[in-house]
C-alpha cells in the first residue's frame, strides 16, 4: 500500500527521450501514423481542455505526457482526487481502456468524468498516448 503523501513544491523533470522515441515509431510504420494522426484529433478534441500532452503542462487535469506506464494519481504537482491517488493502478492499454470506458467504476470517487464509449477511438487516443511517451 502506499501512504497518501503531500506533493513537493517542486514541479518538473528533466526531459526524457520521448522526441525521439515519437520520431522512431512515426517512421517505422504508416498504419500506427494514421492511427496517432486519429489519436491526436480526438485528444485535441476530446481531452486537451483539461489535459497537456507536454511536461508540465498546465491544465485542470495532470499532464498525459509520459502517462504510459505511468502509477496513477503519481505526477508531482497535479491535483487529484483522494480516490485516484489510491487507485493503486498503473496506466497501460487495459487500465486506460476501462477507465475512459468509464472512469467512475474504474476509480470509484475520480473526479474524471469523460466517457469514450467507442472502442475504435479509445485505441486509437491510447496509440497516441502511448507514443507521446516521455514528453517534451
Ligand atoms: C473536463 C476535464 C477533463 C477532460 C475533458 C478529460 N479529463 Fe482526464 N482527468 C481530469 C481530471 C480532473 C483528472 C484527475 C482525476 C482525479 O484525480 O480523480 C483526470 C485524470 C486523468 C488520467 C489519470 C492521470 C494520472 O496522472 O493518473 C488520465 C489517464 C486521463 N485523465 C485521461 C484523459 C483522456 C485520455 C481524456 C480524453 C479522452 C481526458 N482525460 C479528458 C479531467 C479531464
Amino acid at each position: 500500500m502506499r501512504t497518501t503523501f503531500q506533493r513537493p513544491a517542486m514541479v518538473g523533470h528533466p526531459s526524457k527521450s520521448g522526441g525521439l522515441l515519437i520520431l522512431l515509431t512515426v517512421l517505422a510504420s504508416p498504419a500506427a501514423q494514421a492511427q496517432d494522426a486519429e489519436g491526436e484529433r480526438l485528444f485535441r478534441q476530446r481531452c486537451a481542455t483539461c489535459h497537456s500532452i507536454e511536461d508540465g503542462g498546465r491544465g485542470s487535469g495532470p499532464s498525459l505526457a509520459g502517462v504510459f506506464g505511468r502509477e496513477a494519481g503519481s505526477l508531482d504537482g497535479a491535483r487529484y482526487s483522494p480516490a485516484m491517488q489510491a487507485a493503486g493502478l498503473v496506466w497501460d492499454e487495459e487500465t486506460l481502456d476501462a477507465f475512459l470506458q468509464n472512469p467512475r467504476d474504474t476509480v470509484p470517487g475520480t473526479t474524471m468524468a469523460v466517457r469514450i464509449s467507442d472502442p475504435a477511438q479509445r485505441a486509437a487516443i491510447i496509440s497516441f498516448l502511448q507514443n507521446a511517451g516521455g514528453g517534451g
